[in-house]
């Protein structure tokens, strides 16, 4: 299949371009080089400059490589930033979903796969979290993401387009091409690795949460399992809009990451205790027996250390990133 992949010189996205090449099918990257980076595609891959915005260029995309179906993760992430320029966040995630909807009704590419997030569960009343549990986001990120999923909810039936809303918890790991290389990095794995890399102590955000250890609770997902989800998505037929959450069920605090990454690297690891970063969840651990059942998704690296270690293994192939890839 022709696969255009908006946001494929990102982190997750350069993986699902890795996971299209080898299953058979034929990506193009459509990114505007906000913060991926080309180094992170193989240079045969097509690739298209652009901003989401741009339905005129997404239009010339689609027509001009053919394209069957859009995987679309293009969006900005960070969580705080979120909270402090809510407008930026709306522009370009809700608004961005509407242009890569736009192009494609008007070019007939019927089926879409979109990037959502754990983030628009909140802080959920009940874990592990499945997809019909309330969504009471608790920042502008996530709630961008529920907007742009309500609006698939309307647009996909009355276009007769196939649409499939991956709900990721949190992605990890690297293959041996491509890692985590965020700026700013406000994801923990990376940055705990990135402590032990440079042998200094790593902040822990908020000790006072109520968890069994006062830290935060995520489902890390490594992010070719993550890709796979994208790969099994793309086989759906169905019109309308399906949700799926794409995370191990199994929750880790910030202190456990923190341990298993002293083991991993050897590093001592020392901890230095800050207050709360703004708009974080407080735990998040998802159900994935949707996708597992319909889709038939099982995670092959779920165990926590794996996926440690392959992102290990990547930052010390590439210790300064994708600068001297
Ligand atoms: N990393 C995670 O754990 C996680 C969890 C849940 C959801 N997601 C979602 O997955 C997607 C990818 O995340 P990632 O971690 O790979 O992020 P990333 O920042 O590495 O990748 C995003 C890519 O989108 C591109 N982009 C941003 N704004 C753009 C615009 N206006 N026009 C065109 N391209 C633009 C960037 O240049 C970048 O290459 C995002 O939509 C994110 O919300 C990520």
């Amino acid at each position: 299949m022709q696969v255009l992949v908006t946001g494929g010189a990102g982190y997750i996205g350069s993986v699902i371009v890795e996971e299209l090449v080898r299953a058979g099918h034929t990506p193009v990257v459509y990114d505007a080089l906000a913060k991926g980076h080309l180094k992170a595609l193989a240079p045969e891959i097509p690739f298209v400059r652009g901003e989401v915005a741009d339905a005129d260029r997404l239009r010339t995309a689609l027509l001009e490589y053919q394209i069957e179906a859009v995987i679309h993760m293009a969006g900005l992430i960070e969580v705080g930033l979120s909270v402090t320029n809510p407008d930026r966040f709306f522009e370009t995630n809700v608004g961005g979903t509407i242009s890569v909807l736009r192009a494609m009704i008007d070019v007939g590419v019927r089926k879409l796969v979109f990037s959502s997030t754990a983030a628009l569960y909140g802080d959920p009343e009940q874990l592990p979290i499945a997809e019909d549990a309330p969504t009471q986001p608790t920042n502008p990120y996530g709630q961008s993401k529920l907007m742009a999923e309500q609006m698939m909810r309307w647009v996909a039936p009355a276009h007769g387009l196939t649409c499939t809303a991956l709900r990721y918890f949190n992605a990890a790991g690297a293959t041996e091409r491509n890692g985590e290389m965020h700026d700013p990095e406000t994801h923990l794995i990376p940055l705990v690795l990135k402590a032990a890399a440079e042998k200094r102590a790593i902040p822990i955000f908020g000790t006072d949460y109520p968890t069994a250890d006062g830290t935060t609770v995520r489902d890390y997902v490594h992010v070719v399992d993550l890709a796979q989800a994208h790969l099994r998505a793309l086989s759906r037929e169905e019109p309308g809009l399906r949700i799926y959450n794409v995370g191990n069920g199994n929750g880790y605090s910030v202190r456990q990451v923190i341990e298993a990454a002293r083991e991993v690297t050897g590093a001592e690891l020392p901890i230095e205790e800050q207050p709360r970063r703004a708009g974080d969840q407080v735990a998040t651990v998802a159900s994935s027996e949707r996708i597992r059942r319909e889709l038939g998704w099982e995670p092959q690296h779920a165990d926590l250390r794996d996926i440690l270690g392959s992102a290990w293994r990547w930052m010390q192939s590439h210790p300064k990133g994708y600068e001297e890839a």
